[in-house]
């Protein structure tokens, strides 16, 4: 019995000692397992004679019950521990700041589109949209664009393989042709804006083989020169935020208007860095003029009743002008940094258009 008592305290020290989970099952194997001390004790009851059988399985009995309850006892233990310290360790502290979301931002080209039609939609004007790929008679020969202009030429536009209606295929090299689709899909009295992407071969610090222009046309039975000036000086000033920018009209040409002009605004140039306002220089930002009639003949409208102004300018430009943007190609670099720097809150809108009066 001493033999007994020994391998007692000996596996309750064991158990005691155990440090982990891991621990106590190798003690509990070692004791109660197939092999375990208290498994080849009882073993050894075969052996004995009856009476000696009866004392000694009784007390291998009381041996097993206790080890097996200390075993559960100390597992007890351990497994409470263990769920202090992970509940310890992943402890979460609500007073802390919340992290910031990352959110996005309107893209600058975005931005400004939302801003053109802001200040056009004020005027009247509702936005009209075309497709990127145009037949070359929308593009260029409805806009009264003669067969041998060098715009035709493959190095400036892209020709896409296949014919349209029988017509060569282009991605359109400017916005004008939403003006014809325009004028032969409504009737006069017209007044829309025409956002969207265009494509020209070229490529350097202020061109990209795709960009953005804004059009816009307006066609009724009064229309003139004065109202064209009056709606491009209002643009200007309100989109720049400057209420009396200078701003000048100059004769130009384009096969789609007469007569033609360009409008400058106002700038200064004085120790190399741009500044749009009064600075007695002048800086070319959009093409305009009266429809051409030839342009309402071929659009079915009659040009001894109807006439009216269009203009087009790019939108990377201007905003490019009224942000302090250098280089166009970082328009479409897609540099998380840039966007960071140049992007806009979706909800700044109102704030950013320039001279509306709200
Ligand atoms: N389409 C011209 C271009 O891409 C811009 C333009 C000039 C559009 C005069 C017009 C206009 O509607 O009247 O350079």
């Amino acid at each position: 019995m001493d033999d007994l008592d020994k391998l007692r305290t000996d596996l309750l020290a064991q158990v005691d000692a155990a440090a982990d989970l891991k621990a106590l099952e190798d003690v509990r194997v070692g004791a109660l397992g197939k092999k375990g001390a208290v498994s080849e004790l009882m073993k050894g009851l075969g052996r004995m004679d009856p009476e000696a059988r009866r004392t000694a399985g009784a007390a291998f009995n009381v041996l097993k019950t206790e080890i097996a309850g200390a075993i559960e006892a100390r597992r007890k233990r351990l497994e409470g521990a263990a769920l202090e310290a992970r509940l310890a360790g992943e402890r979460i502290d609500v007073t802390l700041p919340a992290r910031e979301e990352q959110r996005g931002s309107l893209h600058p080209v975005s931005q400004t589109i939302d801003e053109v039609v802001a200040i056009f939609g004020e005027m009247g004007f509702t936005v009209a949209e075309g497709p990127d790929i145009e037949s070359d008679w929308y593009n260029f020969t409805a806009l009264n664009i003669p067969p041998e202009h060098p715009a035709r030429q493959e190095q400036d536009t892209f020709y896409l393989p296949g014919e349209t209606d029988g017509r060569p295929t282009v991605l359109r090299t400017h916005t004008s042709p939403v003006q014809i689709r325009t004028m032969l899909n409504a009737k006069p009295p017209i007044r829309v804006i025409c956002p969207g992407r265009t494509y020209r071969c070229d490529y350097d610090a202020t061109h990209s083989p795709m960009f953005h222009q804004v059009e816009g046309l307006v066609i009724d039975e009064t229309t003139h020169m004065g109202h064209l000036k009056g709606c491009l000086i209002d643009f200007c000033r309100a989109y720049f935020g400057i209420d009396d920018l200078p701003v000048r009209f100059r004769p130009s040409y384009f096969p789609f208007t007469e007569p033609s002009a360009e409008v400058d605004i106002g700038c200064s140039r004085a120790g190399g860095e741009l500044k749009i306002g009064h600075g007695g220089d002048w800086l070319e930002i959009l093409g305009s003029g009266m429809v051409n009639p030839a342009v309402l003949e071929n659009c079915g409208i009659d040009p001894t009743r109807y006439q009216g102004f269009a203009f087009g300018m790019g939108l990377e430009r201007i905003a490019m002008l009224k942000y302090g943007i250098p280089d166009l190609r970082t328009f479409y670099e897609s540099d998380l940094r840039w966007l960071r720097h140049y992007g806009f809150a979706a909800l700044d809108l109102p704030s950013m258009v320039g001279g509306l009066s709200r």
